[in-house]
């Protein structure tokens, strides 16, 4: 297995997990240093899951998490959002009601800093953002909702963030956007990032390492510039 870069932001020690009696995430053990972390697998595979469990939405059968050498295997998500990890979901990121500025603000209700900074620093990073500042989330394109769901993230002040799929179904011309954004996030704001992706290929450009998930197993951990077409393609059976 590879070796972080730096000191651990996540570690994670025989995590299971699954829905009502079913394993989903067969026994996993990875760190996530201060970098940019893909997880790649088929559809099916159990990033999803991954996600949402380290965002403790969905219980541990077994294992542990431990974010910034905390054990947080037990906490409810209000108590590891407030703790820096922001989680961005592959669907439903933002209240479809409240409006752009209003969904922002939500994510501003964690953290010390002034609200006001952050968002300043939010529609800067996404410009596009302002115009929309009054419009409802529920009308925005998914390019632009998606971006709303990735602010409100930002607005926690998180030290780890979790994308699932952050690019998943949007234009070409949004998608490159997208991780250019990822690599900016990371390097000027000095976030780690979970990255799940299905796009191995756009995802191996930004990442540092990378998981192959298979069937809820880690394939491999390793450098992302050592990933081999051949793991790649047993770790997605193809
Ligand atoms: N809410 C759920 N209830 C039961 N099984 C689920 C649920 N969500 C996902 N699964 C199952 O868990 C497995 C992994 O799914 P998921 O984590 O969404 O994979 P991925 O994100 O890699 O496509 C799949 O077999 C899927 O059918
Ligand atoms: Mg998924």
């Amino acid at each position: 297995m590879s070796e972080t870069a730096g000191p651990s932001v996540l570690e994670v020690e025989g995590l299971r997990s699954g829905y009502h009696g079913v394993t989903v995430l067969k026994g996993l053990d990875f760190c996530v240093g201060p970098e940019i972390f893909a997880v790649l697998g088929a559809n099916g595979a159990g990033k999803t899951t991954l996600l949402a469990t380290l965002a403790r939405l969905i219980p541990l059968m077994a294992g542990t998490i431990r974010f910034q050498g905390e054990d947080v295997s037990a906490l409810p998500p209000y108590d590891t959002a407030g703790r820096g990890v922001g989680y961005v979901p592959q669907e439903k990121g933002v209240f479809p009601d409240l409006t752009v500025l209003e969904n922002l603000s939500v994510g501003g209700m964690i953290g010390r800093r002034s609200r006001d900074e952050r968002m300043a620093e939010v529609l800067a990073l996404f410009p596009d953002l302002r115009a929309l500042q009054a419009q409802p989330a529920g009308t925005l394109s998914g390019g632009e909702s998606r971006m709303v769901a990735c602010g409100r993230a930002l607005m926690q002040d998180p030290r780890v963030l979790l994308l699932d799929e952050p690019t998943a179904g949007l234009s070409p011309l949004y998608v490159d956007m997208f991780f250019d954004k990822i690599r900016e996030i990371h390097e000027t704001r000095g976030v780690a990032i979970v990255l799940a992706e299905q796009n191995a290929t756009k995802a191996l450009q930004v990442a540092d390492r990378v998981m192959v998930l298979s069937l809820g197993q880690a394939y491999a951990v390793v450098d992302a510039a050592e990933l081999t077409t051949q793991q790649l393609k047993e770790g997605y059976r193809i």
